[in-house]
């Protein structure tokens, strides 16, 4: 990637792709494993079912498929790709990116490439990466991705982690807009002073695996649901209104506003809190889970390919998770 000097006004999603492994983990196997109820998950969370990578698969294979998809919509071939974003708490390795791998994948030989970490906010932290270099001028094609497997992470004897998590990828083109359409604007935002609410505590520098780490099952997400369940509700809103008001825009304005898929309650909460009608807020989590940065991508690819969302339509994501982090991007699509 080198810096040219063709600066576009704005970027613009061209294609799309999503991937989810088959199998299907039900909340009635959850019944079997710890002491939940189908009715439990249900009405606190909105989740149906999750889907689980089998173990001979990992983060990459998933990557591979979403991205094959997006490109595939886009009209591209890999060669054509400048840049590769990974955002993914569940790397292939802690060293290289999975960037690097999806890059010798796909035979993506000229591109840059490297993963972002921001929790279930890294696919928009990794688009509006993305969109910084093909609005610099020195990228025209950049690949974003959101990908997860978080059922590797998951502690199987807590049941108030376990049966929030699902596996998937999510995968975006990302290219100079044409004049009027694009990216009009978007909000990044973190808070480090909240980074003990949601983490996995070991397997970094701060606490290397050991037998222990491993018998006390420290390489698994622990999560105060209550606390980020408020914070969720407080910053979806006021990130959302920053966009629209900023832009001179409504709620009512919107075509599809994409959130995080974590929990149905809160995806309530925002839209009547804004008086969105159910159709503008689509929703996928009964059937997937929390998939953390996977999450809207894969939203995102569902409802384009329904033809869902068309030329024109104003189009928001937006996301919070670990870090803590928030954010979320406004488009004319
Ligand atoms: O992806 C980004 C970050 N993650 C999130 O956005 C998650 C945000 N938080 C949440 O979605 C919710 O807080 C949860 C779904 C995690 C939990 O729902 P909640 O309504 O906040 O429940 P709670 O943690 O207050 O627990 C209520 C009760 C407790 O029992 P007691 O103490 O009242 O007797 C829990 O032990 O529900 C119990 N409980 C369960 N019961 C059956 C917790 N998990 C389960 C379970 N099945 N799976």
């Amino acid at each position: 990637m080198s810096v040219k000097s063709n600066n576009p006004y704005s970027t613009i999603i061209t294609g799309t792709g999503s991937a989810a492994p088959d199998r299907v983990l039900t909340n009635r196997d959850l019944e079997n494993m710890v002491e939940t109820s189908d009715e439990w998950i249900v009405s606190r969370t909105g989740i149906r079912e999750r889907r689980i990578l089998d173990r001979a698969f990992s983060a990459v294979d998933l990557s591979e498929q979403a991205a094959r998809a997006a490109l595939e919509a886009a009209g591209l071939s890999p060669e054509d790709v400048d840049l590769i974003i990974v955002a993914t708490v569940t790397p292939d390795h802690p060293t290289p990116s999975n960037a690097c791998l999806l890059q010798a994948r796909l035979q993506a030989n000229r591109a840059a490439a490297m993963d972002i970490s921001a929790g279930c906010t890294g696919f928009t932290y990794a688009l509006t990466t993305a969109h910084q270099f093909v609005c610099g001028g020195s990228c025209r094609n950049a690949l974003v991705v959101g990908t997860e497997v978080l059922t590797r992470v998951t502690d199987w004897e807590d049941r108030g982690t376990c049966v929030l998590f699902g596996d998937g990828s999510g995968a975006v083109v990302l290219q100079p807009a044409p004049e009027g359409r694009g990216l009009i604007d978007y909000t990044l935002r973190s808070d480090g002073r909240g980074a003990e609410l949601l983490l996995i505590p070991a397997g970094g520098s701060a606490m290397p695996a050991t037998a222990e780490t491993v018998a006390q099952r420290l390489h698994t997400v622990k999560m105060n649901g209550n606390e980020i369940f408020k914070f969720a509700a407080r910053v979806v809103e006021e990130s959302l209104q920053e966009l629209l008001q900023g832009n001179g825009f409504q709620p009512s304005d919107l075509k599809a506003l994409f959130l995080h898929q974590a929990n149905l309650r809160i995806i309530e909460h925002i839209r009547k809190r804004l008086k969105l009608k159910p159709e503008n807020v689509p929703v996928n989590i009964d059937r997937y889970g929390n998939t953390s940065s996977a999450s809207i991508p894969i939203l995102l690819d569902e409802e384009v390919r329904a033809g869902r969302i068309t030329e024109g339509d104003l189009v928001s994501m937006i996301a919070f998770g670990a870090g803590l982090t928030w954010g979320g991007v406004l488009m004319r699509w």
